[in-house]
């Protein structure tokens, strides 16, 4: 769509205008001019909150829309996400967005929100919907302070790259074997400038990422490693580096320790860590941020096959360590394994940070509420700890005590990748990863199991929620000030 920014006083040029409001913080006086009604009706500006009024004489629409808490700017692109969801079949050629009066952080909000309400998820209907809001016919009107354009603007960026990840999450398992999303890093390494290379079977075998390769054994789709990196073209005196790493399953069956057929096709949603990865990877190249970035994802089917790797089976890793393989369906973690391995041998980050939907038991213990958090460093762990709670994308810390190292002790490989015992399993699998990682001072693992993919009030079914990116984001852009 396109955007347009005026100076706040104009008359507005779209019939349906949107009024948005803090809770407890309503203008009287701006809805009245703007309904032409003096009577204004109940309503507070609480979260999502939605008062549709007609102009007595223009008979213009005016939404007013509620944000909710002041404060809790992570989230004030939710109301209008849902907004123009809703209401968009009423809209024709474009709205105008009357927010001269709102703080600098809702300025983004309104790019995100705005953004994302032009996501599909019926992308593989014969016939899609269509509407001009999901084309160049559509004019977003903007009523804001002249500074607010950039942050408006870079919303909007945010917002392509999170729908552009959302549909990776949301295609079925058969429209996204791993070659695929090599395919995706490749076109945005391309359109927005920076590196991606595929690593395909060959090349795997090659360098030795044999843990990757064995999870992907059984599928008709090779394995790939993806590996994306942006530098910002500033000389910069000391540029620091970032490491992501992220889990990329493009379906698991759980292999030949398969899993059971309820909600099985929701396993589609298994590479939520790389699509996180991915999005943050292209977001620091968008909105060039004065941060080295090297994005490494690992993936591969998990399926179930003559040829699938086995339950007992000793495999070897990238690291040089042996894995005795308890459950195929703990194959999240062998992935990660060789991807962590691979970024600490050949790059030099500072800061390394995995995230991977990696258990049903992270579910388990945070629900849809929070990701599950783990770190060798505190001071990396409090930073993500406060940018989840500012981008409202939250993370919950747990420990990384040595009691489970025994846990995963194997009697014929280096370590066993599952401790046979249905209690701790994000922090078992977390340790696993520690045990590839043992080196790096400052790294920290994401178990987005919970976070990545479920109900929301933009479809029927679980989809994706788009997490990562913008924690990432706000992650980077704090290690990049502090340099
Ligand atoms: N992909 C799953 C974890 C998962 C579960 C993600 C629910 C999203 C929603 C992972 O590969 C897995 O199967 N983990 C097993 C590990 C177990 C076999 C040690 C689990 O959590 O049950
Ligand atoms: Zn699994
Ligand atoms: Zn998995």
């Amino acid at each position: 769509m396109k955007k347009t920014f005026t100076s706040a006083e104009k008359n507005p040029k779209f019939p349906c205008i949107v009024l948005p409001f803090y809770e407890n913080s309503i203008d009287d006086n701006l809805i009245q001019e703007v309904s032409g009604h003096s009577e204004i009706p109940e309503f507070k500006g609480s979260f999502k909150e939605i008062r549709i009024m007609n102009h007595p004489v223009s008979g213009n629409t005016i939404y007013l829309l509620g944000l909710g808490d002041r404060e809790k700017f992570g989230k004030h692109h939710v109301p209008f996400r849902l907004l123009a969801h809703q209401q968009l079949k009423f809209w024709k050629k474009g709205i105008s967005v009357l927010a001269g009066h709102l703080d600098n952080p809702a300025y983004e909000s309104i790019g995100i929100g705005l953004g994302m309400a032009s996501y599909q998820i019926g992308k593989f209907k014969s016939s899609p919907e269509e509407h001009p809001y999901f084309s160049e016919k559509f004019t977003i009107e903007c009523q804001v302070p002249k500074e607010s354009k950039e942050l408006i603007l870079r919303g909007f960026e945010i917002a392509d790259t999170l729908c552009s990840i959302m549909s990776l999450v949301d295609a079925p398992g058969n429209e996204k074997p791993p070659q695929v999303l090599g395919e995706w890093a490749v076109n945005s390494a391309r359109k927005h400038g920076y590196k991606a290379t595929v690593l395909d079977k060959k090349a795997l075998e090659k360098e030795g990422l044999h843990a990757v390769l064995a999870v992907g054994q059984g599928s008709k789709y090779p394995p790939v490693l993806i590996k994306t990196e942006y530098r910002p073209k500033k000389n910069l005196s000391r540029i620091p580096m970032i490491g992501l790493v992220g889990k990329g399953i493009t379906f698991d069956t759980g292999g030949l320790s398969i899993k059971g057929s309820q909600n099985l096709h929701y396993m589609k949603s298994d590479m939520g860590g790389a699509a996180a990865v991915l999005g943050a990877v292209e977001l620091a190249a968008r909105l060039k941020l004065n941060i080295h970035v090297v994005g490494i994802v690992a993936s591969a089917e998990n399926a179930v096959d003559a040829n699938s790797y086995r339950p007992g089976d000793v495999i070897q890793s990238y690291s040089g360590k042996t894995i005795e393989i308890i459950d195929t369906d703990a194959e999240g973690r062998l992935v990660l394994a060789d991807a962590l391995a691979y970024m600490e041998k050949n790059y030099t980050p500072e800061h390394i940070i995995d995230l991977a939907t990696l258990t049903g038991n992270a579910v388990m213990a945070l629900g849809y509420a929070a990701g599950a958090l783990f770190s060798n460093d505190d001071d990396l762990a409090k930073r993500i700890s406060a940018a989840g709670e500012k981008v409202q994308e939250r993370v919950w810390r747990l420990p990384l005590y040595e009691d489970f190292e025994s846990e995963l002790e194997s009697d014929i490989a280096d370590v066993r990748n599952f401790s046979g015992k249905p209690i701790a399993g994000a922090i078992t699998a977390a340790k696993f990863l520690e045990f590839f990682i043992k080196d790096h001072p400052r790294w920290a693992h994401l178990d987005i199991a919970g976070v990545a993919f479920g109900d929301s009030e933009f479809s029927k079914m679980k989809s994706a929620k788009g997490f990562g990116p913008r924690l990432l984001l706000e992650v980077m852009e704090q290690l990049s000030e502090k340099s």
